[in-house]
């Protein structure tokens, strides 16, 4: 399963652990062949000295070796170096995630944004179970936060909306949002030795890795992980059936994958988190004139407001003499051979704002209940 920083070939080495440096396996591998990368990079934690529990116990920190940089400077020459050679492997259509907390999530950011990526969300997860700040001299840290982008501003992704509407911890069954609560990983999940030692410092939740996998990925997706340790990234997309590789420098984390994915067994075909999520009811635009939304006279702007149409009794536009739907007219003003009307028209809201007719087509599917089918 663990391969040398060899020549790996065209096709996407499916299921695979790669010994070695990131930086150096990096530029061997495919290009565009991943439609999902997760990276739990080393977060340069500079902890100056050891914590102490009131009890004199020490707490058990991140001080290994590979989380240490000299300086910001060779950090960040490190984070450019990673996220430029997972770029080269992401497909247009892949999404990245990138986890870090303060020490580190500012620089990763601007340096993704540097290299093109388009930053979608930051999901901010919350540990119920963190460790206090034992000195009392700041809060609490009980957050991570794990950054959200696809490969460019124009590029389109999956992106599973209704499969995570369960996933809110706030309001069950509403949109997902960007607030996440998992506990830190513990009891039976976390990988211990006969002592009870943790065997790698930094385990991630498996939840955290289920959520980032149902939303961003599909079965049979290929995930990628550059920063493999004990394997969270592969044991999550073999339960769930997604292809993986990665890449983890430690021999001994290696040993530890692959053992851990000999205990993993991957969901029941017929399970409903591999259906494919169910997709949203199409709306015809005039269906927003029979609810009321808009009315016919009112007007619409395409992209920018020197451009506009009137609304036509029968949920047509007209723009001069141009009439036609909002996809038809928007693909004639575009001068392209189709449009996303929904996306390209905006409408004035009470206050006066442009807002896209998107946003009154999702008002009007909440409304809808379960059961309402609509067709164009
Ligand atoms: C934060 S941990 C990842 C933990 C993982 N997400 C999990 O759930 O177990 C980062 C891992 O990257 C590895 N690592 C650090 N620098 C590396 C590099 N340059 N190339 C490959 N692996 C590296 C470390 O050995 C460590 O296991």
């Amino acid at each position: 399963m663990s391969g040398k920083n060899s020549h790996v070939g065209d096709c996407c080495p499916f299921n695979q652990v790669f010994l070695g440096d990131a930086l150096d396996i990096l530029p061997t591998l495919p290009e565009e062949c991943v439609d999902l990368v997760f990276a739990d990079p080393p977060y340069n934690l500079q902890l100056k000295e050891d914590l102490w529990r009131p009890n004199l116990t020490r707490v058990d920190a991140v001080d290994d070796g590979w989380d240490q940089f000299a300086s910001f400077a060779d950090y960040d020459a490190f984070t450019r170096a990673w996220l430029t050679g997972c770029r080269r492997l992401m497909k247009d259509s892949a999404t990245i995630w990138v986890s870090g907390t303060y020490h580190n999530i500012f620089r990763v950011g601007t340096i993704m944004q540097d290299l093109g990526f388009w930053i979608l969300n930051t999901v901010t997860w919350f540990k119920s179970n963190a460790m206090p700040n034992f000195n009392g001299t700041r809060l609490k840290n009980d957050v991570e936060f794990v950054i959200w982008a696809k490969k460019s501003p124009d590029s389109r992704y999956t992106f599973h909306h209704h499969r995570m509407k369960p996933f809110n911890d706030f309001s069950p069954g509403k949109q997902l949002g960007s607030v996440w609560k998992i506990q830190a990983t513990g009891g039976a999940e976390r990988l211990r030795d006969a002592d009870g030692k943790k065997l790698h410092s930094t385990q991630k939740p498996e939840e955290l890795l289920r959520r980032i996998l149902l939303a961003s990925s599909s079965p049979g997706d290929v995930v990628f992980d550059p920063f493999l340790g004990s394997g969270t990234t592969a044991a999550m997309s073999q339960h769930l059936r997604r292809q993986w590789f990665g890449i983890e420098r430690d021999p001994a984390y290696v040993a530890l994958i692959q053992e851990r994915l000999e205990h993993v067994t991957p969901l029941p075909l017929d399970d409903p988190l591999l259906a494919e999520p169910p997709k949203p009811p199409r709306v015809a635009f005039r269906r927003l004139l029979e609810a009321g939304y808009l009315q016919a006279g009112d007007r619409l702007w395409f992209d920018q407001p020197d451009c506009e149409a009137v609304i036509l009794p029968d949920g047509r536009l007209q723009a001069g003499d141009q009439v036609g739907s909002i996809h038809r007219l928007g693909a004639q003003l575009k001068g392209t051979p189709s449009c996303n009307g929904w996306m390209h028209w905006q409408y004035q809201d009470a206050n006066g704002q442009f807002r896209p007719l998107d946003d009154l087509r999702q008002q009007y599917r909440a409304k809808l209940k379960p059961g309402d089918h609509e067709r164009s």
